[in-house]
Protein backbone atom coordinates (compact mmCIF):
# COMPACT_ATOMS: atom_id res chain seq x y z
CA UNK A 1 0.00 0.00 0.00
CA UNK A 2 0.97 3.19 -0.47
CA UNK A 3 0.70 6.89 1.08
CA UNK A 4 -1.44 8.94 1.68
CA UNK A 5 -3.36 6.40 3.74
CA UNK A 6 -7.05 6.99 5.02
CA UNK A 7 -8.32 5.40 8.04
CA UNK A 8 -11.20 3.04 8.30
CA UNK A 9 -14.16 4.66 10.55
CA UNK A 10 -15.59 2.74 13.45
CA UNK A 11 -18.34 0.42 12.68
CA UNK A 12 -21.93 1.40 14.39
CA UNK A 13 -20.94 -1.97 16.26
CA UNK A 14 -17.88 -1.10 17.20
CA UNK A 15 -19.09 2.04 18.81
CA UNK A 16 -21.79 0.38 20.44
CA UNK A 17 -19.60 -2.16 22.37
CA UNK A 18 -17.55 0.68 23.38
CA UNK A 19 -20.63 2.98 24.78
CA UNK A 20 -21.87 -0.58 26.45
CA UNK A 21 -18.90 -1.27 28.67
CA UNK A 22 -19.77 2.10 31.03
CA UNK A 23 -22.78 4.43 30.59
CA UNK A 24 -21.49 8.06 31.16
CA UNK A 25 -23.87 8.38 34.35
CA UNK A 26 -21.43 4.99 35.30
CA UNK A 27 -18.54 7.49 34.63
CA UNK A 28 -20.11 10.72 36.58
CA UNK A 29 -18.61 9.68 40.13
CA UNK A 30 -15.57 9.85 39.45
CA UNK A 31 -15.92 12.49 37.09
CA UNK A 32 -17.19 14.58 39.45
CA UNK A 33 -14.06 14.44 41.53
CA UNK A 34 -11.74 15.00 38.88
CA UNK A 35 -13.64 18.26 38.12
CA UNK A 36 -13.90 19.53 41.65
CA UNK A 37 -9.82 19.39 41.83
CA UNK A 38 -10.11 22.60 39.01
CA UNK A 39 -11.66 26.27 39.17
CA UNK A 40 -13.53 25.67 35.81
CA UNK A 41 -14.94 22.50 34.65
CA UNK A 42 -13.45 22.72 31.00
CA UNK A 43 -9.97 22.74 32.91
CA UNK A 44 -10.51 19.01 33.59
CA UNK A 45 -11.02 18.17 30.35
CA UNK A 46 -7.98 16.11 29.89
CA UNK A 47 -8.32 14.26 32.85
CA UNK A 48 -11.66 13.50 31.73
CA UNK A 49 -10.69 11.82 28.60
CA UNK A 50 -8.26 9.80 30.30
CA UNK A 51 -11.31 8.27 32.08
CA UNK A 52 -13.33 8.17 29.89
CA UNK A 53 -10.99 6.19 27.30
CA UNK A 54 -9.86 3.84 30.22
CA UNK A 55 -13.35 3.12 30.52
CA UNK A 56 -14.43 2.63 27.51
CA UNK A 57 -11.53 1.65 25.45
CA UNK A 58 -11.39 4.44 23.07
CA UNK A 59 -13.00 8.02 22.81
CA UNK A 60 -16.37 7.18 20.77
CA UNK A 61 -18.62 9.82 19.07
CA UNK A 62 -21.16 9.33 21.89
CA UNK A 63 -17.89 10.16 24.62
CA UNK A 64 -17.53 13.23 22.79
CA UNK A 65 -20.69 14.55 22.73
CA UNK A 66 -21.13 13.46 26.40
CA UNK A 67 -18.09 15.04 27.53
CA UNK A 68 -18.78 18.52 26.07
CA UNK A 69 -21.85 18.41 27.52
CA UNK A 70 -20.55 17.70 30.79
CA UNK A 71 -18.00 20.25 31.34
CA UNK A 72 -20.19 22.30 29.13
CA UNK A 73 -17.85 23.01 26.74
CA UNK A 74 -17.86 23.37 22.55
CA UNK A 75 -17.66 19.67 21.15
CA UNK A 76 -15.51 21.29 18.49
CA UNK A 77 -13.08 21.80 21.59
CA UNK A 78 -13.11 18.03 22.64
CA UNK A 79 -12.90 17.11 19.15
CA UNK A 80 -9.69 19.65 18.73
CA UNK A 81 -7.94 18.12 22.01
CA UNK A 82 -8.87 14.52 20.59
CA UNK A 83 -6.98 15.24 17.50
CA UNK A 84 -3.78 17.04 18.42
CA UNK A 85 -3.12 14.89 21.61
CA UNK A 86 -2.40 11.30 19.73
CA UNK A 87 -2.47 9.39 23.25
CA UNK A 88 -6.39 9.70 22.63
CA UNK A 89 -7.97 7.19 20.38
CA UNK A 90 -10.87 8.18 18.07
CA UNK A 91 -11.25 5.17 16.95
CA UNK A 92 -11.45 1.25 18.54
CA UNK A 93 -7.51 0.54 19.41
CA UNK A 94 -5.24 -2.74 19.47
CA UNK A 95 -4.14 -4.40 22.11
CA UNK A 96 -0.74 -2.51 21.40
CA UNK A 97 -0.54 0.92 20.05
CA UNK A 98 2.82 1.19 17.39
CA UNK A 99 3.81 4.28 16.57
CA UNK A 100 5.82 4.24 12.95
CA UNK A 101 8.34 7.55 13.22
CA UNK A 102 7.31 9.53 9.65
CA UNK A 103 9.40 12.67 10.15
CA UNK A 104 12.46 14.16 8.52
CA UNK A 105 15.58 11.58 9.85
CA UNK A 106 13.57 8.66 9.78
CA UNK A 107 11.71 9.54 6.26
CA UNK A 108 16.00 9.85 5.07
CA UNK A 109 16.92 6.67 6.50
CA UNK A 110 13.63 4.68 5.27
CA UNK A 111 10.53 4.75 7.40
CA UNK A 112 8.18 5.29 4.11
CA UNK A 113 10.11 2.00 2.81
CA UNK A 114 8.93 0.34 6.85
CA UNK A 115 5.39 1.62 6.35
CA UNK A 116 4.72 0.54 3.59
CA UNK A 117 6.02 -2.78 4.82
CA UNK A 118 3.74 -3.27 7.45
CA UNK A 119 0.52 -2.02 6.04
CA UNK A 120 1.08 -4.60 3.15
CA UNK A 121 1.97 -7.36 5.93
CA UNK A 122 -1.23 -6.55 8.00
CA UNK A 123 -3.23 -5.56 4.91
CA UNK A 124 -4.08 -2.18 7.27
CA UNK A 125 -3.48 2.18 6.55
CA UNK A 126 -1.35 3.22 9.18
CA UNK A 127 -4.37 4.44 11.77
CA UNK A 128 -6.26 1.09 11.64
CA UNK A 129 -6.28 -1.57 14.09
CA UNK A 130 -4.73 -5.27 12.74
CA UNK A 131 -7.43 -7.74 12.04
CA UNK A 132 -6.51 -9.72 14.59
CA UNK A 133 -7.00 -6.85 16.95
CA UNK A 134 -3.19 -7.24 18.35
CA UNK A 135 -1.80 -3.98 17.27
CA UNK A 136 -3.07 -0.25 16.55
CA UNK A 137 -0.29 1.54 13.76
CA UNK A 138 0.24 4.68 13.30
CA UNK A 139 2.66 6.87 11.77
CA UNK A 140 3.58 9.39 14.11
CA UNK A 141 5.94 12.53 14.37
CA UNK A 142 9.52 12.43 15.57
CA UNK A 143 9.41 10.10 18.86
CA UNK A 144 12.42 11.87 19.42
CA UNK A 145 14.60 8.36 19.01
CA UNK A 146 16.26 9.94 15.63
CA UNK A 147 20.03 8.63 16.57
CA UNK A 148 17.81 5.31 16.24
CA UNK A 149 16.02 5.99 13.06
CA UNK A 150 14.07 4.90 11.20
CA UNK A 151 12.54 3.68 14.16
CA UNK A 152 8.95 2.74 16.00
CA UNK A 153 7.14 2.51 19.29
CA UNK A 154 4.87 0.67 20.99
CA UNK A 155 3.86 2.52 23.08
CA UNK A 156 4.56 2.08 26.95
CA UNK A 157 6.51 -1.17 26.50
CA UNK A 158 9.24 -1.18 23.79
CA UNK A 159 11.53 0.97 21.13
CA UNK A 160 12.98 -0.30 17.59
CA UNK A 161 15.48 1.44 15.85
CA UNK A 162 17.39 1.11 12.48
CA UNK A 163 14.07 -0.90 11.27
CA UNK A 164 14.48 -2.29 7.65
CA UNK A 165 11.03 -3.44 6.01
CA UNK A 166 11.49 -7.09 7.27
CA UNK A 167 12.78 -6.07 10.67
CA UNK A 168 9.69 -3.67 11.50
CA UNK A 169 7.03 -6.34 10.41
CA UNK A 170 9.52 -9.12 12.18
CA UNK A 171 9.64 -7.00 15.50
CA UNK A 172 5.84 -6.88 15.83
CA UNK A 173 5.51 -10.20 14.84
CA UNK A 174 7.74 -11.45 17.54
CA UNK A 175 5.35 -9.58 19.95
CA UNK A 176 2.84 -12.34 20.24
S1 LIG B 1 12.68 11.96 13.13
FE1 LIG B 1 12.12 9.94 13.64
S2 LIG B 1 12.45 9.85 15.78
FE2 LIG B 1 12.98 11.85 15.26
Amino acid sequence: MSAPATRTPPTAEEIAAADGRATFDDLRPHLDTLVARYPARGAALLPVLWHVQRSRGWITPNSVAETAAYLEIPKAHVEGVITFYTMFQDAPAGREVVMVCKTLTCRLRGAQDVIDALEDHYGIHMGDVTADGKFKIEAAECLGLCDMAPCMLVVDKARYGDLTPESAVKSLEERS
